[in-house]
C-alpha cells in the first residue's frame, strides 16, 4: 500500500519536486509501518515526520513565493496553513484507531498532496520558472 509518485506529480521545478518526492516517500514509510502494525511510539514517531517535513518544505516553497514576489503568495500560504492543520487533525483519528481503513488513510494521504500539487504548485512552478527563462 502506497502513494505513488508519477511524472503526473511533477511540477518541473527541481527543488520542489524533489521535496513533494521525499514527502510521498516519508507518507509511504509511515503506511507501511501502519500496515506492518508496529506501536504506537513508532507511528507516532513516523506521522511526526510528516507533520514536520511538511512544515518545512511549505516554508520553502513560501521563502521562493516571496523571493520571486509571487502573485498568489497569501492564498498559497493559507492553503499550507490549512493543509497543516488537517494533517493534525487527522493524526488524531489515525493514531488514535478510530480512523482503521488503510484505504481511507491512503486516499487522505493521496488526496491531501496530491490535489494540492495539481493546484497550486503546478502554478507556482510555471511562474518560478518562466521568471527564470532569458529574455
Ligand atoms: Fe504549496
Amino acid at each position: 500500500m502506497s502513494v505513488g509518485f508519477d511524472d503526473s506529480l511533477r511540477v518541473g521545478h527541481g527543488q520542489i519536486d524533489q521535496e513533494h518526492q521525499a514527502l510521498v516517500s516519508l507518507i509511504n514509510e509511515f503506511l507501511q509501518n501502519l500496515v506492518y502494525k508496529q506501536d504506537r511510539n513508532t507511528l507516532d514517531l513516523r506521522y511526526n515526520a510528516i507533520c514536520e517535513y511538511a512544515a518545512l518544505h511549505f516554508s520553502h516553497e513560501e521563502e521562493l513565493m516571496r523571493n520571486n514576489k509571487f502573485h498568489d503568495l497569501c492564498i498559497h500560504e493559507k492553503r499550507h496553513e490549512s493543509l497543516l492543520t488537517e494533517l493534525r487533525e487527522r493524526s488524531r483519528f489515525i493514531l488514535g484507531g478510530t480512523d482503521d481503513n488503510l484505504s481511507d488513510i491512503m486516499s487522505f494521504f493521496h488526496d491531501w498532496l496530491v490535489f494540492h500539487i495539481k493546484t497550486s504548485d503546478v502554478k507556482l512552478a510555471d511562474f518560478l520558472n518562466r521568471r527564470s527563462e532569458p529574455l
